[in-house]
């Protein structure tokens, strides 16, 4: 190529190889086509105005002129293809603060849970679960709740349509309470017994806001040849005072349960109003908090115990009440919706 031909661009290609090298986004590289192709660059001027040119310079300047916008237009596509497939770099700013992830954390239910397990373990109880669908025969007859005997009426209850898999155990039902795992242990174990039951029971309770047709229990067992009363009243007073304060106040009032005798329920005072009468404690100044008792004769017998020899209590509570009064929760609802709003203040 002539001097004559090169001339008019000069320095052009390494201007545009400097502009291109510098442009990293979109908006740079449009505005070097702009700079170097557009309808006022050089290229373009020299391409109009060739017409005006000597007809020896004509052809040179013309070829050269199309050359240069043929590799212009080239290098520009490289570019835009190469910034495409590469986002992230040119976007990523080190500078910028990180996005916080969410932490998770345990569900309240769950805590209460963990907290009430924890103030018996050191007392040497074990901790066994057992199965959510249960035989009638365990949920109720083992535990001297006969079919036609009214207190069943007290365990309104899930029957499952599947077909019994043992029909001499009954059929099977979503069990109303823990209680039953303590006939499956003491069928299958010889005393001494400490143990402690966990777990989701079921009951067709229509929904608001101190009842759920599913909540947890937590279900006690013990059983030796000299457990007394006086020892249940000691272990249950102990438990009370770790998980409500040292200074927790419980009485014991008399009470029916088919699987105790004698029972007893438990109330421990009213945390709020301390014992004078408030909204939460119904004007009553106490909290019932669990049910319990000297597990009764016939259920020593029916898991083949010498109900002479041995003898022991149990005790059950509900987990999500616990929780309500540890918390001042209102609605046992909040505990399954899942509102994260709610969530995440425990
Ligand atoms: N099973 C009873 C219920 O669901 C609670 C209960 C009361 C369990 C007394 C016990 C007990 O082991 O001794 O209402």
């Amino acid at each position: 190529m002539s001097d004559a031909a090169t001339r008019p661009f000069g320095g052009l290609e390494a201007a545009f190889q400097a502009a291109l090298a510098q442009a990293t986004t979109a908006q740079a590289l449009e505005a070097v086509r702009i700079k170097f192709l557009g309808r006022k660059s050089e290229v373009a001027a020299a391409l109009k105005g060739l017409g005006a040119l000597p007809a020896d310079q004509r052809a040179e300047v013309g070829k050269r002129a199309n050359q240069l916008k043929t590799a212009f237009e080239a290098r520009l596509a490289e570019q835009q293809a190469a910034l495409a497939t590469a986002p992230a770099r040119a976007a990523l700013d080190v500078t910028l603060p990180g996005t916080a992830l969410a932490q998770g954390r345990l569900h309240p239910v769950t805590r209460t849970m963990d907290a009430i397990l924890a103030c018996f373990v050191p007392l040497g109880f074990e901790i066994i679960e057992g199965p959510e669908a249960e035989y009638e025969y365990y949920n109720f007859d083992r535990l001297n709740i006969p079919r036609d005997h009214p207190s069943r009426e007290h365990f309104d209850t899930f029957f499952l349509e599947a077909p019994s898999p043992q029909p001499a155990k009954g059929r099977l039902l979503l069990r109303s309470h823990t209680s039953p795992v303590q006939i499956r242990v003491m069928e299958r174990r010889k005393p001494p017994l400490r143990i402690l039951v966990p777990g989701k029971v079921f009951r067709p309770d229509a929904l608001d806001p101190s009842h759920s047709f599913m909540f947890h229990q937590v279900e006690g067992l013990v059983v030796d040849d000299r457990t007394s009363f006086a020892d249940l009243k000691g272990v249950l007073e102990q438990f009370l005072r770790a998980l409500f304060g040292e200074d927790t106040q419980a009485r014991f009032r008399p009470h029916f349960f088919p699987f105790t005798e004698p029972s007893a329920e438990v109330d421990i005072a009213c945390r709020v109003c301390r014992g004078t009468g408030c909204s939460t404690c119904g004007q009553k100044g106490w909290l019932e908090i669990m049910g319990c008792g000297m597990v009764h004769p016939n259920v020593l017998k029916g898991v083949g115990y010498d109900w002479q020899r041995v003898q022991g209590f149990a005790f059950g509570m509900g987990v999500e009440r616990i929780a309500m009064l540890r918390h001042g929760v209102k609605d046992i609802r909040l505990f399954f919706e899942n509102d994260v709003r709610f969530l995440e203040q425990f």
